[in-house]
């Protein structure tokens, strides 16, 4: 038996354009998945991932990807029908996943889980797959269980650190980055990722030439947030994420729950705040000094939002044992 982790993600500039062929910039936070993985002399699988409800799961290998499939199991099934069609396996697999967070944070644990999935298949049956080739793999299942993303959950869960992205993992690049000070709020409002890239397609229909130019910018912000994330120019940094989170209120993705605790966290003195991920709910980020953490973490309960404690640029998908 072999478990491995991956850690889950924070989009910190450019969300909604980076589906449209711009870059964005993300972390990995450490918040991790755990799979561990089994060989079985039967050729089927078997899984139990508890956190998301998949008790005693039991199918074929040869039937991965049919009939009727709960929804925590749908990445583990599309991700195992890629790889066992590349690498044809003997027999069959026992699959366990274990999350550290809950998934309604937003933190993108069914894509950690897809990539664990993935290492620990490349280590059992001795693939050696890059670090390319398990985004590659894990983004394939992606797409085929969700239609649609960019993929920078996955990279972030591969790869690790903070990310300079571009869609479909392009351009995947490293950025060194010294203790990114954030404070992160929970809204507490659950959204649908691709119902949201889907209403900002629609709008996008209407206005084509309006909201290219929006995507457009927002890939501005981000080349300009890369080089001041590299120099640690926070009050710039922080300027960035206001004139950004202006381009995705224009796009209407704001969403009242999150503008209230982002407001909220500017008034009490962050360097800047905006939404983070897909909109409407899950999380928005503040970038504060140090002295005024603690203000700001308040200022974000006070608008009724849960702050999460946790650490960026952590260490991507990894054997633990
Ligand atoms: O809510 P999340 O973390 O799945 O992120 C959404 C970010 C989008 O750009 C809207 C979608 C994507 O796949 O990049």
């Amino acid at each position: 038996m072999i478990t491995v982790s991956a850690p889950g993600k924070l989009m910190l500039f450019g969300e909604h354009a980076v589906v449209y062929d711009r870059p964005c910039l993300a972390t990995a936070v450490d918040q991790r998945m755990f799979v561990s993985i089994d060989k079985l002399e039967e050729k089927t699988l078997e899984l139990e991932a508890l956190d998301v409800e998949v008790i005693g799961y039991k199918k074929p290998l040869e039937d991965l990807g049919k009939g009727d499939i709960p929804k925590g199991a749908r990445f583990i099934e599309a991700v195992l029908k890629r790889l066992i069609a590349k690498h044809p396996i003997k027999g069959g697999l026992r699959v366990e996943t274990r999350s550290e967070f809950s998934s309604t944070y937003g933190f993108g644990s069914s894509s950690a889980s897809t990539v664990c999935l993935v290492k620990a298949f490349s280590e059992v049956f001795g693939t050696g797959f890059s670090k390319k080739q398990i985004f590659d793999f894990a983004y394939g299942a992606v797409l085929d269980v969700q239609g649609k993303g960019s993929g920078y959950d996955v990279a972030a869960a591969t790869y690790g650190g903070t990310i300079y992205f571009m869609t479909g993992g392009e351009t995947i690049e490293p950025i060194e980055v010294d203790g990114l000070p954030l404070v992160v709020g929970y809204s507490g409002v659950k959204v649908d990722t691709v119902q949201l890239i889907d209403e900002v397609a629609e709008r996008a229909k209407n206005y084509p030439e309006v909201v290219a130019r929006i995507y457009d910018g927002i890939a501005g912000v981000v080349e300009l947030a890369k080089e001041r994330l590299m120099s640690h120019d926070w009050t710039s940094l922080g300027e960035l994420m206001n004139i950004n989170e202006g381009y995705l209120s224009s796009l209407g993705v704001e969403g009242t729950k999150l503008a209230t605790m982002i407001y909220a966290a500017r008034e009490a003195g962050a360097y800047g705040a905006k939404l983070s991920g897909a909109g409407i709910g899950d999380c928005m980020i503040a970038l504060v000094p140090k002295d005024k953490k603690q203000d700001v973490a308040e200022a974000i309960e006070g608008a009724g939002g849960e702050v999460v404690d946790l650490s960026v640029h952590v260490e991507g998908v990894r054997v633990e044992k």
